[in-house]
């Protein structure tokens, strides 16, 4: 029954997808990675979930919690990050982070708290960082909320609620790398409260009521805070009438770096300004988001002293009323000591030889993200006058650019051109030749349109950005190139490396490059750092052993974008497989060597096999059987046939006789006559001839010649074998005498009768002729005489043995 309960206290939850720890009802968040770092942004938490002990960094920002209790942070001893922005915090138990020893970085921004309490941090030791900002609390409360935070670095409050700032707020912040304090609202600033941090880095400040209402105490804010060493951003000013600049008459004299974020100021505000800052130790001014409500008049102001400041950057100008705004002032003042020159984005459409006549000392110029063309560019430099001849870098990008010879052409007049960034433009082609000035080592004329290459690149250059072109090929000779990147091309190879000797670093990403390899690269002499992701490789064998021997770090060649970036594209089954990913058989990877091994391994077990048979004498034993079986089912079926027609076996022959043609001459010269004609040597019992059946003569021409010995064989009563060395060595001859032997002895008697022409030693003869061995051993053989006298005897001997059965009776 409890089971069921919890059942249904889990299944109807009001937090729904959430886990649901049964302790005591609190949600749970477990995603967290490798590095304990907690990802709870964003997970609709109405309260702090439970979330591991181990947790490093925990993340609940944009969550709608309300409330931190004292327990919900317990045993959280390793956290160091606590990111709590974003929420509806309300409320926080005065010893929620008391657990939290070891928490560097805290952020309750944009929550509800209207109350701060000093006791939430008072634990909070080791902490470096700490974002208040945009919380409705209209003072930092006290006692003072910093008093132990002796190691913070970085402190961010305020909102449009803080109304007060007294001495005793920051006491206890020493020293700051960075302040930030939101006070659009503030109406009351004790003077001094900021005055004792030092060193302070940075100061982030909204003053934009201030400034407008309470200038004295604007004033007195800013007084704290500008000291020389302090880099100083204002958010947010607008600058109506001269009153206005009044609090910065102080201050302004102790700044050395001012950056102003959103700036809206009027003439008489300018002239005003430019009064104030004549002649003070500004070096850097920089206005991020500038509109100008008037129309140009700031005559007064040419004779302002601007000889300390070295950068003078804007970027985003507006220009309210653009159709009266009209400069008229020489702007001398502003441009002649400049080193570093920016107008970025601001509608720029005409630099005129004008202005940059007066840029004496400029050594770094952008004006990119204008409305510059190839023609009023070409009025940068002036034809009369030396112009912009310090200039090292120029900066045009994002410029409507489109003719790269009329770049060229401007170019070789700053003679101390050193980089040259014209990304984003409209370049399509470049003119077979161009000449630069010989200084020039950097060229960026990256996310144009370029499709080809020429000469026209300077031989000087050591940095070439060339990314994001439509390039197929580059094929130029650049001997001192150390930086080449070529990314987002359509290259299919990589370009041939003995043209830059000094190339150190190739950049080649998202192009449609293949394949590479160990020869490619080594082409480069020099190269230490490759990007080569992002590309359409086919993962053959070759390319995915080379490539992760290099991903490996086995080369001299840096991989710099990691395996991730190198994916296969094809064969299809390895689409989208990374490299280092892919396992690839022999059988796919050596193709050659695999078939050739096979093969050759085939081949060899062939041999063996046809050598181990040829050894046991295989194949002459098939021969043999198939010869002897045919030979058995052949006279068989004569036999039965002569059996029906009830005839006796026909015997034309009294003797067949086997022997090897080498021996046939004796066969033919002592054999046959002897034993064919009339003797009249023996008149006292002279014998009748004998019909012999050889081979040579009486084998029937056009019959196979098995069958023709098989019929003469059977139709001979005996068989003579004329053995001698040859006799041995023939195979026909071996064939009758097995045959023979068959027929022997199936027909029972002692039909075979051997002549042995010269000796020969039983062990002469090999051993697989067995049954000749047999035979030799088990009948009596004859052997022909050397010596003449003795001929007769054998001749006689051999008759008698030759006899028909029925004379020897007789
Ligand atoms: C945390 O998770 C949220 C929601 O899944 C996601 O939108 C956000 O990008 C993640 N933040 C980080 C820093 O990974
Ligand atoms: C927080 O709650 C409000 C209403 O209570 C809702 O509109 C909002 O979507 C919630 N935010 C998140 C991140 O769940
Ligand atoms: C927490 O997550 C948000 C959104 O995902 C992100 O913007 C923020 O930087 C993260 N905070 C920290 C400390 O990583
Ligand atoms: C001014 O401050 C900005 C931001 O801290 C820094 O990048 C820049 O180098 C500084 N300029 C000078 C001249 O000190
Ligand atoms: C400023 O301009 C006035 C006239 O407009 C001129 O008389 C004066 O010489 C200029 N001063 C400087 C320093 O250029
Ligand atoms: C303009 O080019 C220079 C030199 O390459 C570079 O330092 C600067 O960041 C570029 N400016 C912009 C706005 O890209
Ligand atoms: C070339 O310019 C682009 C865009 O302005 C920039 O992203 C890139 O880093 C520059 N290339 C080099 C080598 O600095
Ligand atoms: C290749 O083998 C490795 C380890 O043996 C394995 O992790 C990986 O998933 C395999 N890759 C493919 C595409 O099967």
């Amino acid at each position: 029954m409890r089971h069921l309960m919890i059942l249904m206290l889990i299944l109807f939850s009001p937090i729904w997808g959430e886990t649901v720890n049964s302790d005591d009802g609190r949600p749970s968040c477990s995603r967290c990675d490798l590095h304990l770092c907690c990802n709870c942004s964003y997970n609709g938490f109405t309260s702090i979930p439970v979330v591991t002990d181990q947790a490093l960094i925990l993340n609940l920002s944009f969550n709608n919690i309300s409330m931190v209790t004292q327990d919900d942070l317990t045993g959280h001893v390793r956290l160091r990050v606590l990111d709590l922005h974003g929420n509806r915090l309300a409320a926080i138990h005065p010893t929620a982070f008391d657990s939290l020893w070891s928490l560097e970085e805290l952020d309750l921004s944009d929550n509800l708290l209207t109350v701060l309490n000093h006791r939430w941090f008072s634990k909070l030791e080791i902490l470096l960082q700490l974002n208040l900002l945009n919380n409705p609390y209209s003072t930092l409360g006290s006692p003072p909320l910093f008093l132990g935070l002796v190691r913070l670095r970085r402190l961010m409050f305020g909102g449009p609620d803080l109304k007060e700032l007294r001495k005793e707020d920051l006491s206890g912040v020493t020293n700051l790398d960075e302040l930030t304090v939101h006070g659009s609202n503030l109406a009351r600033y004790d003077s001094g409260t900021f005055g004792n941090i030092w060193p302070l880095g940075s100061v982030i400040l909204s003053l934009y009521g201030p400034l407008l209402t309470q200038p004295m105490m604007a004033a007195a804010l800013l007084d704290d805070v500008c000291n020389p060493e302090t880099q100083i951003t204002l958010l947010d000013i607008h600058l109506k009438e001269s009153f206005s600049i009044q609090p910065f008459k102080e201050s302004i004299r102790r700044i050395r770096n001012l950056s102003v974020h959103n700036l809206l100021i009027s003439d008489e505000a300018t002239v005003s300004l430019m009064a104030l800052i004549d002649g003070v130790p500004l070096r850097s001014l920089s206005i991020v988001g500038l509109t100008l409500t008037g129309e140009g008049r700031w005559e007064t102001t040419n004779w302002t002293d601007l000889r300390s400041m070295d950068e003078f950057s804007v970027s985003d100008v507006t220009i309210l009323d653009v159709l009266k705004f009209a400069m008229t002032v020489e702007l001398k003042f502003l441009f002649q000591y400049q080193k570093k020159i920016s107008f970025i984005n601001s509608k720029m459409f005409l630099l005129s030889c004008y202005l940059t006549k007066l840029m004496v000392n400029t050594q770094y110029l952008d004006v990119s993200d204008n409305l510059l063309t190839d023609l009023t560019l070409s009025y940068m430099v002036c034809d009369d006058v030396e112009t912009l001849q310090k200039l090292r870098v120029l900066n045009i990008s994002g410029n409507p650019l489109k003719s790269l010879s009329a770049l060229s052409h401007l170019a070789t007049k700053l003679t101390r051109l050193t980089h040259l960034e014209v990304s984003r433009t409209g370049y399509s082609s470049m003119p077979p030749s161009c000449s630069w000035p010989s200084t020039l080592r950097y060229l960026n004329i990256s996310r144009a349109k370029l499709t080809t290459t020429t000469p026209c690149l300077p031989k000087s250059l050591q940095v070439l950005d060339l990314s994001y072109n439509e390039l197929k090929e580059f094929v130029l000779v650049l001997p001192f190139l150390r930086e080449l990147h070529l990314s987002g091309n359509k290259f299919l190879r990589l370009p041939p490396g003995g043209s830059y000797p000094n190339l150190q670093t190739l950049t080649i990403q998202s192009n449609t490059l293949n394949i590479f390899g160990l020869s490619d690269l080594q082409s480069y002499r020099r190269l230490e750092n490759l990007e080569a992701g992002y590309n359409k490789f086919v993962c053959s064998c070759e390319f995915v052993t080379f490539l992760r021997s290099q991903l490996v770090g086995s080369g001299d060649i840096k991989i710099k974008d990691g395996k991730h970036s190198y994916v296969c594209d094809s064969p299809l089954y390895l689409q989208g497989v990374a490299v280092g990913q892919v396992n690839l058989s022999i059988i796919q990877c050596q193709p050659v060597l695999f078939v050739s091994v096979s093969c050759g391994v085939a081949l060899f077990l062939g041999m063996l096999l046809s050598v181990l048979l040829w050894r046991c004498h295989t194949f002459w034993y098939l021969k043999m059987t198939w010869a002897w079986l045919k030979a058995k089912r052949e006279s068989q079926q004569r036999r039965r046939q002569r059996n029906m027609e009830g005839s006796e076996p026909l015997l034309s022959y009294d003797a067949f006789v086997s022997y090897s043609e080498r021996d046939a001459s004796w066969v033919e010269n002592f054999l046959v006559p002897e034993m064919e004609e009339q003797s009249d040597t023996d008149s006292v019992n002279p014998t009748a001839p004998l019909t012999l059946c050889l081979h040579k003569r009486d084998f029937l021409p056009g019959h196979w010649i098995m069958d023709n010995i098989m019929t003469a064989i059977e139709r001979s009563r005996r068989a003579v074998f004329v053995l001698s060395e040859n006799f041995v060595q023939s195979d026909w001859c071996r064939y009758e005498l097995d045959f023979s032997h068959f027929w022997l002895f199936e027909a029972g008697g002692d039909a075979a009768i051997l002549i042995l022409l010269e000796p020969l030693s039983k062990d002469a003869i090999p051993k697989r002729f067995c049954k000749l061995r047999k035979l030799m051993s088990s009948t009596t053989y004859l052997e022909w005489p050397q010596e003449e006298d003795r001929r007769p005897e054998f001749w006689r001997s051999l008759r008698n043995a030759l006899k028909r059965d029925d004379e020897q009776e007789n």
